[in-house]
């Protein structure tokens, strides 16, 4: 099987392409370094012995696009994470959240329709903004959005629907995923922000390794056992696993499946606090945080109902929240080292 992985250097692209590679998956991974660096192909390498291909391309630059499809004539399947991902830079700069995470699908959606090659993509809890329910089901309603970001997951997902419907032979399932945590085992491959994370726990990491003063807590007061806000965070190894099975049940499953969508998360509800307490007592380190006003934009809770993905395709998680913080821990430690 060959597998196409755009975004394939990014946090989450690196982990799936780590588990193609080690499953006998051939793998072409494209990103364009926006948000990535190329060192992440060397991690790859240290863990699976083998590399991805990779190219270099932007799925802006529709004309590259088309060539590099008539470049590999086989692919199986497409895994697509390529999008940008920060929601405070969305506010700021919608259009270009618009032209990367939209034009760029659309680009590879046109290429997909025509030669029927199935697709995963990347989608967000953010549809869903504050869900009336918890657990939230696929079928919850969604909100309007919070930012250009969370709008273009809801864009591209209906984008995604429409040329299901449009397009016979065209199939798709779409996988939302809840908060990404932690980094492979190995600590040779992990989350990497560039610049100022905006994300919890890659800023908790950088507070306790000394790199950031202090972690501020965003809100103390929500309406909450401990008033901090309630996530539902996954191991990026977990999720990456649930992107073989989707391809697999994807490629595998009977005609009749178009577009379907999937929650990706562990079910739990762990608050802020939480967090920084299974941190703190794994790592027996203390780190320095202090209450600060609620983010804009966060909801106060949001976990997962993870029965379809369960029931349909026995995917379920299966490392603990400590689990996800040693290893974000250990990666942490390895950058330090690095640099
Ligand atoms: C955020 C995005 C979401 C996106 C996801 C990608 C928002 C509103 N949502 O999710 O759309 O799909 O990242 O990973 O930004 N927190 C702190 N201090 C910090 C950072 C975060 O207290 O320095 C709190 C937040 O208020 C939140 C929790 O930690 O309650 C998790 O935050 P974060 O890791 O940024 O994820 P989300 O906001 O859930």
């Amino acid at each position: 099987m060959k597998i196409l992985v755009t975004g394939g250097l990014g946090y989450i692209g690196s982990h799936v392409t780590v588990l193609l590679l080690e499953s006998g998956v051939e793998v072409i991974s494209i990103d364009n370094l926006d948000n990535s660096r190329i060192e992440v192909l060397e991690g790859i390498r240290a863990i699976t012995g083998k590399k991805p291909v990779f190219e270099l391309l932007d799925l802006k630059d529709k004309d590259k696009t088309i060539d590099l499809f008539k470049k590999y004539t086989d692919i199986d399947g497409v895994i697509h994470f390529a999008a940008h991902k920060a929601v405070g830079e969305s506010l700021e700069s919608p259009l270009k959240y618009y032209e990367n995470n939209i034009g760029g699908l659309i680009n590879l959606l046109e290429l997909l329709c025509e030669l029927s090659i199935p697709l995963i993509f990347s989608s967000s809890c953010t549809v869903y903004g504050q869900a009336s329910k918890l657990p939230i089901e696929e079928n919850t309603p969604l909100k309007p959005p919070s930012s250009p970001y969370g709008y273009t997951k809801q864009i591209g997902e209906q984008i995604i629907e429409d040329c299901c419907e449009a397009h016979l032979g065209f199939k798709a399932i779409l996988l939302r995923y809840f908060n990404p945590i932690g980094a492979h085992p190995s600590a040779k491959i992990g989350e990497y922000p560039k610049g100022i994370p905006q994300n919890l726990v890659p800023f908790l990491t950088q507070t306790a390794i000394g790199k950031r003063p202090i972690l501020k807590v965003f809100g103390s007061n929500y309406n909450t056992p401990d008033g901090t806000c309630i996530r539902d965070y996954i191991h990026v190894m977990d999720l990456a696993q649930a992107h073989i099975d989707s391809i697999y049940y994807l490629i595998s499953c009977d005609k009749k499946l178009t577009c379907e969508i999937f929650n990706v998360g562990t079910g739990h509800g762990v608050s802020v606090l939480e967090v920084i307490n299974a941190f703190e007592k794994i790592t027996s380190k203390s780190v320095s945080y202090r209450f600060s006003d609620p983010r804009k934009g966060d909801s106060v809770a949001a976990f997962a109902d993870v029965n379809k993905i369960n029931n349909q395709m026995g995917w379920k998680a299966k490392f603990s929240l400590e689990d996800a913080l040693q290893s974000a821990w250990n990666w942490e430690k390895e950058i330090d080292r690095k640099s």
